[in-house]
């Protein structure tokens, strides 16, 4: 939804506002998805590591953290200026940001598959 914001849907929403109110939660799920997925590689580590598509999402999570952070730390820190969309870098990530976790949701859905 976030992502979305920035690409300029939504626009009567402030990306801040819409921020503080979305992001702790995204943040917070990952409390529960990061722990459940080392349960879940405990269970099964030497598989799992042979596993191309289980090392293939660990790196895409890893670029998608990549991402948010330079984000943060770059267009999102002038988001109050924001009229519509985001500036061109901003889309950027919002675009990487869409792709990226969808493709460690897939991943983790093609695991057993491999
Ligand atoms: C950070 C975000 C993560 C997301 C969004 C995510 C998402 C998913 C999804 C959607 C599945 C498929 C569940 C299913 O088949 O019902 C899955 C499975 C799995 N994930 Fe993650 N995961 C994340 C992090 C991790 C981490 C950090 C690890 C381990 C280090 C991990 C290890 C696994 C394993 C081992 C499976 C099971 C594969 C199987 O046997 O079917 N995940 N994950």
């Amino acid at each position: 939804m976030f992502d979305l914001r920035v690409l300029g849907f939504g626009y009567q929403l402030r990306v801040k506002a819409l921020a503080r109110h979305l992001l702790p939660w995204s943040a917070g799920s990952m409390l529960l998805v990061v722990p459940t997925g080392l349960l879940l590689f405990i269970a099964d580590p030497l598989a799992l590591l042979a596993n191309r598509v289980f090392l293939v999402k660990l790196g895409l999570i890893l670029v998608a953290g990549i991402n948010a952070l330079a984000f943060h730390a770059g267009p999102y820190r002038h988001a109050d200026a924001w009229s519509g969309r985001g500036p061109p870098v901003a889309l950027v990530h919002a675009l990487l940001s869409l792709a990226l976790w969808i493709a460690v949701i897939t991943a983790g859905r093609l695991i057993a598959y491999f």
